[in-house]
């Protein structure tokens, strides 16, 4: 049975919303959420421990339906890799049936007639995370069984239905949680998992197209991205990035000092220009894309895109920008607002959009559209 609109606000109408990050960037996500909190007058607190890979919101107030639905939304925030209601906690006592205690709590503590689309067992994406993943795997094909036997889980996984997330700290100890179907990253931990291509020229590449897929939908994708586009590529080589526009179609002008892929050469859509990115400019006064992975200061990165920007020199963008190691939340909350306040200036109607992606380290990606690729 699928439950109605009450049914869900009544077992979902926590106070708490979870959300998992990269190591080491608990206190941005706690930032980050602290500001979006106040914008959206949600009063209540973050909680974070450092290396933990978790930050808790707690609100003073149980979440509105509404709010279950849409506050924090996951593709706005840009620290958070996952988004989820925490419904409760159990100890496993009885580890010999840690299944049987699961269902117990659906049926009975959360008094839950859900039906879920799907059952996650995942764990922090760290050193002490690691030593529980194998459980995790393992836990969850019995508990998926009994689920279904129960009426709990749908027969095949269902993206339009609620998941239950059950994260486990230890091996007995777990919190539950549950996801929403349009405010969610659909893969365990929040992780976009992607296979290196075997002839891209380098790992970067898996950072662009985590970005494409991240940050356009499919039908997005092919619209954006097509045969007999132009794209110019700053801080090019090896041509990871330069791989992804290539494979797509695209025609690029790469500008690195470095030594570009021959094999990517060959394939007759790259131009290369040893030259300073921040000095080029592409060679018909304008492309569809600009992609910049070049390793500099953030500030000179966001006023170097805005430029292309203004001066119609590009119609979309998607570079990285660098953290510092202060502040990193407010730093970069700073940038993109400058960057949009002078597109706004220029009358360029644009979308922006940032992730700390799972491919990237000390950076964040940017996608700034606008024009035709404001579908
Ligand atoms: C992280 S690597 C880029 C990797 C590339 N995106 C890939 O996927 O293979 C950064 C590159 O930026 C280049 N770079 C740094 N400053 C630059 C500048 N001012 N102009 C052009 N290239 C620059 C470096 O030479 C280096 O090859």
């Amino acid at each position: 049975m699928i439950k109605s609109n009450t049914q869900i606000d009544k077992s979902l109408a926590t106070k708490k919303v979870v959300f998992y990050c990269r190591e080491g960037y608990e206190a941005d996500l706690a930032a980050e959420l602290d500001t979006v909190s106040a914008k959206l007058e949600l009063f209540g607190y973050s909680q974070c421990k450092l290396g933990s890979t978790l930050v808790e919101f707690n609100c003073y107030e149980a979440l509105s339906l509404h709010q279950q639905e849409n506050a924090f939304h996951i593709d706005e925030l840009i620290f958070a890799r996952q988004r989820l209601l925490s419904v409760g906690s159990l100890i496993f006592d009885k580890p010999t049936d840690r299944v049987g205690s699961v269902i117990d709590f659906l049926k009975q503590d959360l008094n839950s007639s859900l039906l879920f689309g799907d059952v996650i067992a995942e764990h922090a994406d760290n050193e002490s995370g690691k030593q529980i993943a194998k459980f995790c795997k393992k836990f969850v094909v019995p508990l998926r069984q009994a689920m279904r036997k129960s009426k709990l889980l749908s027969a095949k996984p269902n993206h339009a239905l609620p998941y239950l997330h059950l994260y486990f700290s230890e091996s007995n100890e777990s919190m539950v949680c549950v996801s929403l179907p349009n405010n969610r990253h659909a893969e365990p931990m929040g992780i976009t998992r992607l296979k290196m291509p075997a002839d891209a020229p380098s790992r970067s590449t898996l950072k662009l197209e985590e970005a494409i897929k991240t940050f356009l939908l499919p039908n997005e994708q092919n619209t954006c991205f097509q045969k007999g586009m132009t794209a110019v590529d700053l801080g090019a080589c090896p041509g990871g990035w330069t791989y992804q526009l290539v494979s797509r179609g695209l025609r690029v002008e790469a500008i690195d000092n470095g030594k570009m892929s021959e094999t990517l050469m060959q394939t007759g859509l790259v131009e290369y220009h040893p030259a300073d990115g921040f000095t080029y400019a592409p060679q018909d006064g304008h492309v569809d894309w600009l992609v910049c992975d070049m390793i500099e200061k953030p500030e000179r990165v966001a006023e170097l895109i805005a430029s292309w920007l203004v001066d119609r020199k590009c119609t979309s963008s998607i570079f990285n920008l660098k953290l510092p190691m202060k502040r990193r939340f407010h730093v970069v909350e700073k940038l993109l607002a400058e960057i949009s306040e002078k597109l706004e200036k220029h009358q360029i109607n644009h979308k922006i959009a940032a992730k700390h992606l799972y491919h990237d380290r000390d950076e964040i990606t940017v996608i700034i559209r606008s024009g035709m690729h404001l579908i």
